[in-house]
C-alpha cells in the first residue's frame, strides 16, 4: 500500500513579553483566516477575521472558580511561540484513509499581573477551514479547583441564520433542528451551524472533550454568546486537581456549505490513537433484533412476544450469514427489562440471560455461520449500577466472541443516576461525570478488543481518533423516531444533520427501512422518505457500522433494492461532498477502502430537485458500470414512496450525471469498476 505519511514542522518564532507590545496574531496557512489575541484592556480577548472582514469580534476569555479568585482581569500575555505544522496521518477506519493536518499555531502564556500571579497557556490552531483553541494550566498553578464558569465568548460579527437544538433539555440531543435567526438562539447544543448574511458557513463545536464538562452556547446579547458548561448536580461545572486542560473550542468556516462536510478539523484537534494495534475494530454492516420492539411487535422483556429468544436469534444469524452481514445485534437478552426499565436505573443485570436465550449455543452457532453477535448494554441511565457490573459484563462478551457492544443511556427518570451510598444524584448526559464515564467504558472495552456504539451518548468531539474503538454513537434523532416519535422525523431531518450533528462524527442512525408505512403495526406513524432515499442514507450519513434496520421479511420482499445495502461498504478511502445546502440537500461520493468502486448518495428535503453532478471524482481512465437506484418519475415521499427505478449505465470520469430527486427522495449509486 502506498504510504505517504510525513510531518513538517517549522518554528515561526518565539518572543518574550518585552519583545512585543499589543495584540498578537496568527493566520491560517493560506492567509485568509487571522486570529488576534489582545490583552490591552487587562482582560484577554480574541477575534477572528477572514479576508479582512470580521467573523468573531473581540470576545472575552477566562475563568471563574468557587474558592479561588477569577482568572479574568489584570491579565498580560507574557510569552508567545508560533509553529507551522503539516502532517498527513492514517485513520484505521473512517470516511477517508489519509488526513492532512495543516495549521499554524500560536501558543500564548497569559499571566496575572497581581500578586497571585497565576498563569495559563492558551493555544490557537488556525487551519484554512477553521480554527480551534484551548486553555491549559500546568500542575500546581490552580491546585484543587472547582470551576464555576468558563468565560469564553463568541461574538459573531454578522447576523446569521442558525440551525440548532436546545440544550439542557430532558431529551438530550434528540430534537428536530430549528432554523431561526442567530439572535433567537437561547441555549444550544453544539455543533450549531449558521449561515451569515454575507453567505459564510460557520459551525461551532468542541474537540477532545475528556474529563471536562460539555459546552453549550448561551445567548448573551445581540450576536454575542458565551460558553455555558454543563454543571454537576451540585452546581460545579468542572472539578480538577492540579493540571487542567479544556477541550478545543472549534469554529469551522467555509464559503460553501459543502466545505463544512469535507472538513477534518475536529479529528485533527484530537490526540493520536492511544490504543496501539486496533485491527480488531471491525467496521461493517449488521442486522438485529431491534425494529420489532420499536414497532411493538416484540418486547425487550420476557413473555410471549419476547424478541431475543434463541430461535429468533438463530433466524437473524441465518439471515446475516446468507446476505453477507457481519453482525447480529441482540437487544433484550439479559434480565432487567421487565417492568418500567426506562424509569428505573438499577434493574439491569448485564450478565444473566433470560431462560429462553441460550447464549453459549448462539455464540457457537454464530461462529459456525461466520457472523458475530453484537452485545447490548442498556443502562437505563443507571451508571453506578452499570459500572459495578461492567468488567464482568465485558468479560462475558469477550468469552462469547462479541466484538461490538451497543450501550444505551435512556434516562426517563431524570438524567443519569449516580449513586453514592444510599443517595442518588442526577447528572446530565453531557457533564464531566459522563465524559469520565464514557472514557472508562472505552478503556475497559478495549482491554477485551471490544468496540462501543453508544446511544443517548455524550456528544461526539472526535475522540475516535484517540480511541478508535469508539466506533459510532447516536446523539440525534435516529430512525427509531419514525416508529413512535411524535412527530416522526420530517423529510428535512436527514438533509439537516449532515451539516450539524454529523460534523461531530459518525452516527448510528440505523437506516434501511423498506416497509415505510407499517400500517398494521403503527398506523399513526410512517417513514417520511421514499424508498430510494433509504438507500442513499447509507452513503450520506457516515458511520463505520451501518444497520440494515428493517425486519428480514421486508428485505426479502424487495430483494432488488436490498442489493444496494448488501453492496455498500462502510469504510472509505476517500469522501467528497458534491452538493449541499443546510436543511435542503446533500450529496456525497465515497470510494470504498480496499476496493475500486465508488458510491454516491444524495438526499433532499420536502422539495423535489435535480442536480447535474460531474463524475470527475471517479478514477481517471477507468470505465464503471453505474448501478443507479433512483426515485421513479412519479415518486413522492407522501403519495408514492415506493416508486423506484433501478438502471445501469457505463460511465467514466469525463461524464456528468443528472440526478432527479423526488420530494423527500434520494438516489443511491454504485460505480462498479470494470476490468479495463
Ligand atoms: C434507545 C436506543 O436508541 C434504541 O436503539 C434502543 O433500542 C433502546 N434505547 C433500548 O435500549
Ligand atoms: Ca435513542
Amino acid at each position: 500500500m502506498l504510504r505517504f505519511l510525513f510531518i513538517s514542522l517549522l518554528l515561526l518564532g518565539s518572543a518574550s513579553a518585552q519583545a512585543f507590545a499589543g495584540p498578537v496574531s496568527i493566520s491560517s496557512p493560506d492567509g485568509a483566516l487571522v486570529v488576534t489575541l489582545d490583552d490591552s484592556s487587562g482582560m484577554l480577548t480574541y477575534s477572528v477575521n477572514r479576508n479582512g472582514a470580521p467573523v468573531i469580534e473581540a470576545s472575552k476569555m477566562g475563568f471563574r472558580f468557587r474558592k479561588a479568585p477569577a482568572f479574568e482581569k489584570g491579565l498580560k500575555i507574557s510569552d508567545v511561540a508560533t509553529l507551522a505544522y503539516d502532517e498527513t496521518w492514517e485513520q484505521p477506519w473512517g470516511e477517508r484513509q489519509f488526513v492532512r493536518n495543516h495549521y499554524n499555531e500560536l501558543k500564548a502564556e497569559v499571566r496575572e499581573t497581581g500578586t497571585a500571579a497565576r498563569s495559563l497557556m492558551v493555544t490557537f490552531r488556525v487551519y484554512d477551514d477553521g480554527l480551534g483553541f484551548r486553555y491549559e494550566a500546568e500542575s500546581g498553578v490552580f491546585g484543587e479547583v472547582e470551576l464555576m464558569d468558563e468565560l469564553t465568548e463568541f461574538a459573531f460579527a454578522e447576523p446569521a441564520t442558525a440551525w440548532w437544538i436546545k440544550s439542557r433539555e430532558f431529551n438530550r440531543y434528540e430534537y428536530i433542528y430549528q432554523e431561526t435567526p442567530l439572535q433567537e438562539v437561547s441555549i444550544a447544543h453544539t455543533p450549531i451551524t449558521m449561515r451569515t448574511r454575507s453567505g459564510l458557513h460557520i459551525s461551532l463545536h468542541e474537540a477532545a472533550l475528556l474529563d471536562y464538562a460539555g459546552m453549550s452556547l448561551l445567548h448573551k446579547k445581540g450576536q454575542r454568546f458565551e460558553a455555558d458548561l454543563v454543571p454537576w448536580s451540585d452546581g460545579v461545572k468542572v472539578k480538577f486537581s492540579g493540571t487542567f486542560k479544556t477541550p478545543w473550542r472549534t469554529l469551522q468556516v467555509s464559503e460553501k456549505a459543502t466545505g463544512l462536510l469535507d472538513s477534518n478539523l475536529i479529528l485533527n484537534l484530537n490526540d493520536p490513537n492511544k490504543l496501539g494495534d486496533v485491527s480488531w475494530v471491525e467496521p461493517g454492516k449488521y442486522v438485529g433484533i431491534w425494529w420489532g420492539m420499536h414497532l411493538a411487535l416484540n418486547t425487550w422483556g420476557s413473555g410471549p412476544k419476547h424478541g431475543a429468544t434463541t430461535a429468533e436469534t438463530m433466524k437473524y444469524i441465518d439471515f446475516a450469514s446468507k446476505y453477507g452481514f457481519k453482525g447480529v445485534l441482540v437487544e433484550g437478552w439479559n434480565e432487567g427489562w421487565d417492568g418500567d426499565w426506562f424509569n428505573n436505573w438499577n434493574l439491569m443485570n448485564f450478565t444473566k440471560a433470560y431462560p429462553d436465550f441460550d447464549f453459549e449455543k448462539l455464540a457457537e452457532y454464530a461462529k459456525e455461520k461466520g457472523v458475530r453477535i453484537i452485545g447490548h448494554h442498556e443502562t437505563s441511565g443507571g451508571v453506578t449500577n452499570y459500572e459495578s457490573q461492567m468488567e464482568a459484563a465485558f468479560d462475558l462478551y469477550e468469552k462469547m466472541g462479541v466484538r461490538q457492544v451497543k450501550t444505551g443511556y435512556v434516562a426517563d427518570a431524570g438524567e443519569i443516576a449516580r449513586e453514592e451510598g444510599d443517595k442518588t444524584f442526577f447528572e446530565w448526559h453531557d457533564g464531566q461525570y459522563m465524559a469520565r464515564h464514557h472514557e472508562k467504558v472505552l478503556i475497559e472495552a478495549a482491554k477485551r478488543k471490544i468496540s462501543i456504539n453508544a446511544h443517548e451518548p455524550i456528544k461526539d468531539t472526535g475522540l475516535r481518533r484517540t480511541y478508535p474503538n469508539w466506533i459510532s454513537r447516536e446523539g440525534a434523532r435516529g430512525m427509531e423516531y419514525n416508529a413512535w416519535g411524535s412527530p416522526p422525523n420530517p423529510p428535512s431531518h436527514t438533509a439537516t444533520i449532515p451539516f450539524t450533528r454529523m460534523l461531530s462524527g459518525p452516527m448510528d442512525f440505523t437506516p434501511g427501512i423498506f416497509d415505510l408505512l407499517y400500517e398494521k403495526e403503527q398506523p399513526d406513524n410512517r417513514v417520511q422518505t421514499t424508498l430510494a432515499k433509504q438507500l442513499a442514507l447509507y452513503v450520506v450519513l457516515y458511520s463505520p457500522i451501518q444497520m440494515a434496520a428493517d425486519l428480514p421479511e421486508n428485505y426479502e420482499a424487495r430483494i432488488a433494492p436490498f442489493q444496494f445495502i448488501r453492496d455498500v461498504p462502510t469504510d472509505w478511502a476517500e469522501s467528497k461532498a458534491l452538493t449541499g445546502e443546510i436543511g435542503e440537500h446533500a450529496t456525497f461520493a465515497r470510494k470504498e477502502r480496499g476496493g475500486e468502486d465508488w458510491f454516491l448518495g444524495a438526499v433532499t428535503n420536502e422539495e423535489a430537485r435535480t442536480h447535474t453532478v460531474k463524475l470527475d471524482f471517479l478514477d481517471e481512465g477507468r470505465v464503471y458500470e453505474a448501478q443507479i437506484y433512483r426515485d421513479g418519475d412519479d415518486a413522492d415521499w407522501d403519495t408514492n414512496p415506493y416508486a423506484m427505478v433501478i438502471e445501469t449505465r457505463q460511465v467514466s470520469a469525463a461524464d456528468s450525471l443528472l440526478l432527479k430527486l423526488a420530494a423527500g427522495g434520494g438516489v443511491a449509486i454504485r460505480f462498479k469498476a470494470l476490468n479495463n
